[in-house]
């Protein structure tokens, strides 16, 4: 997929080195929380076990953001499937220097126009902390609103849930 300055794509394994990096700085750790990920190998369990299992189960997943004009990866973008949800949802992440310039909205823009264009979904979720402000106006920017406050079955993760109309 593309966007003015973006191109979105599959992650693969030799993604292992920017997923290392992006899933351990202090905004995932804190807001979407630590997946183990210490070294490249891990990293690589990483994108086998979530990502590509969700492409290859569901069609769709995270995918990889990167700088049209360099290439370099910036974040991940896409939809995930979780089984406490009733529609798929959509999530994000940028390293800390490409945050704040408009890439999540232009990035999450064209996940949820594909989504409902391509595959036909009426109803795209989104999780997010409560403490997350950055997520929060983005989630709102993209039209997605406000439906609940919610604490995940069996944890202590308090959750908003947005949803598109
Ligand atoms: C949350 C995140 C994806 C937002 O992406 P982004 O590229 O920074 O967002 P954008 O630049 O497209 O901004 C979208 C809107 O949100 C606002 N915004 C972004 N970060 C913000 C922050 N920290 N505080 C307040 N508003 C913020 C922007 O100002 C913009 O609104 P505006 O047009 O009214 O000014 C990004 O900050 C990030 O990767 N955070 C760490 C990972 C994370 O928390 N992911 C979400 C898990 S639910």
């Amino acid at each position: 997929m593309e966007t003015p300055r973006l191109l979105l794509r599959r992650l693969t394994d030799a993604d292992a080195d920017f997923i290392l990096e992006l899933l351990n700085t202090p905004s995932w750790l804190r807001f979407i929380g630590d997946r183990g990920v210490r070294n490249p190998d891990d990293a690589r369990g990483y994108i086998r076990n979530g990502p590509q299992h969700s492409y290859e189960q569901h069609g769709f997943g995270l995918d990889l953001v990167a700088l049209k004009e360099s290439g370099t990866p910036i974040g991940l973008c896409g939809l995930l499937k979780r089984d406490y949800l009733d529609h798929p949802d959509i999530g994000f992440a940028f390293l800390p220097d490409y945050a704040g310039k408009g890439y999540g909205y232009e990035a999450a823009s064209a996940v949820i126009a594909y989504a409902r264009t391509e595959l036909g979904l009426e109803k795209i979720a989104a999780i997010t902390d409560p403490d997350n402000t950055g997520s929060i106006r983005l989630l709102e920017k993209l039209g997605l609103r406000f439906r609940k406050r919610f604490f995940l079955a069996g944890t202590n993760e308090d959750l908003l849930l947005f949803e598109t109309d």
